[in-house]
């Protein structure tokens, strides 16, 4: 290759130089250093006609946001193996988000991390969408000739997807799965000389070594020799969530921030008032209805009051609440969430909203999330208020599960008590977690998929 010594060097400065950040906050690897400070692109206010995004915008503008048109950091997750895996399942969450796919080398890199995260059903549709490419013409233009990287990493779809192939310096690892709509799939692969063929069919992972020496290989994280032949029985890798058949969401704080919303509203009222107010008091309005979140607060403040000075308050905290709510569009919802529920849906679990405020609506409406819920009951719909689960139990009817079979998502103390009181498992967030009642405790959202 007449490679030079000052080029090996070079490369080895540049190795040396490069590197993923990682944020705290929203536990992924940033693609670059400011990447996260960039306004996410409005995918619901752009019309369907404006995409591929690269062919109707100016790159300047189109960099100017959170948006990407494929794989990047995920496949950098894909070949470098090295990634915890909470890191790997937040940063392939928040990037399904906001990737487009405008590029052909995109839904077989996805396929492959969403068969190594145990989104099987996303991985078949992801492996779908690049084996039809061409098929189908999807992106208008296979007269000008055929995507043939496309064509690869279908095929690698297949291998480190289903297969869950890797090379590691070990020996060749698996992780094998069968697409439910598939009987049977078979590769050749060639290892340092030796010939090897693989086959997954009939709830068994076969290798036949064809020709060659031994070969060490890992199957599910078990290590054997490849002789002649190597039968192991597939097994099934599940997540935890998949065990209930339906989740029901808070939604102030676990869907969308607009806590912090209800706090800065609060604060104006108690400044009025002369009431001291902070983060702990704040903790026990979280779930519970205006007028009783109002109540708290005079408790707090021993003030007294008539009933309707109490009406006339509790309007205007929530006119200053839905001043806030004014600006709330689909980038007010954190990336990932929608992924989140949209990998929800894959596993046919269904899901719904159990929330105190009679604002729900509104918000679901505003940010564009209200059509992916199979059943919303907010306060309009409840005469009691958390702790008391009537708000649980009427989404859970709604569904038509039994408590046992769903699985309640809160972040606050008082949603949390309402899940156990109902019978349901509840996964808490943030202050939540301080709940002895909390079945489990979620760091974030994505938390659903690796701490259930
Ligand atoms: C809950 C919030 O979701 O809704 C509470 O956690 C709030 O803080 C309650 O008080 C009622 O909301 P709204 O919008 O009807 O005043
Ligand atoms: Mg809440």
């Amino acid at each position: 290759m007449k490679l030079e010594e000052k080029e090996i060097d070079a490369f080895a400065e540049a190795a040396e130089k490069m590197y993923l950040p990682y944020d705290e906050k929203t536990g992924i690897n940033p693609q670059d250093d400011s990447f996260l400070s960039k306004k996410r692109w409005n995918f619901v206010r752009t019309p369907k006609d404006k995409f591929p995004l690269l062919l109707h915008y100016h790159p300047l503008f189109l960099y100017r946001h959170q948006v990407c048109k494929q794989a990047d950091t995920v496949l950098a997750h894909v070949v470098f193996g090295d990634v915890l895996p909470e890191t790997r399942m937040d940063s392939f969450l928040y990037y399904e988000d906001i990737t487009t796919h405008d590029s052909s080398l995109s839904t077989c890199i996805f396929g492959i991390a969403a068969s190594g995260l145990g989104f099987y059903e996303d991985a078949y549709r992801y492996f779908g969408n690049s084996a039809k490419l061409d098929l189908l013409n999807v992106p208008g233009n296979t007269k000008d000739g055929l995507h043939m990287a496309n064509m690869g990493g279908t095929y690698m779809a297949i291998l480190f997807g289903f297969a869950g192939l890797k090379i590691t310096e070990s020996g060749l690892c698996f992780s094998p799965h069968l697409p439910k709509l598939w009987k049977t799939y078979r590769f050749h692969l060639q290892y340092k000389g030796s010939r090897i063929r693989a086959e997954i069919a009939a709830g068994e992972f076969r290798l036949t070594l064809l020709s060659g020496s031994n070969v060490p290989v890992r199957v599910y994280g078990t290590d054997y020799e490849l002789k002649d032949f190597l039968f192991v029985p597939l097994q099934i890798v599940s997540m935890g969530i998949r065990k209930y058949k339906a989740v029901i969401f808070d939604l102030d704080g676990v869907l969308v921030s607009t806590d912090r919303y209800h706090y800065l509203a609060w604060e104006c009222i108690t400044r009025e008032l002369g009431i001291p107010f902070d983060e702990k008091l704040n903790n026990l309005l979280k779930g519970v209805s205006r007028m009783e979140s109002l109540e708290i607060i005079l408790k707090s403040g021993k003030h007294i009051l008539e009933e309707k000075e109490k009406i006339a308050l509790a309007e205007k905290k929530n006119d200053l609440y839905r001043r806030c709510l004014e600006a709330l569009d689909s980038t007010s919802i954190e990336a990932g969430v929608v992924s989140i529920l949209k990998h929800l849906k894959s596993m046919g679990i269904k899901i719904a909203v159990g929330s105190s405020s009679k604002n729900a609506r509104y918000i679901l409406d505003k940010t564009g999330l209200a059509p992916w819920f199979d059943a919303v009951v907010d306060g309009n719909d409840i005469t009691q208020t958390k702790p008391h689960p009537e708000v649980f139990l009427k989404a859970a009817e709604l569904l038509g599960v039994v408590p046992a079979e769903a699985l309640v998502v809160e972040d606050a103390t008082a949603g949390i008590e309402a899940a156990h009181t109902g019978g349901f498992d509840s996964a808490a967030l943030g202050d939540a977690c301080n709940s002895p009642l909390a079945g489990s405790r979620i760091d974030r959202l994505s938390g659903l998929f690796y701490a259930i």
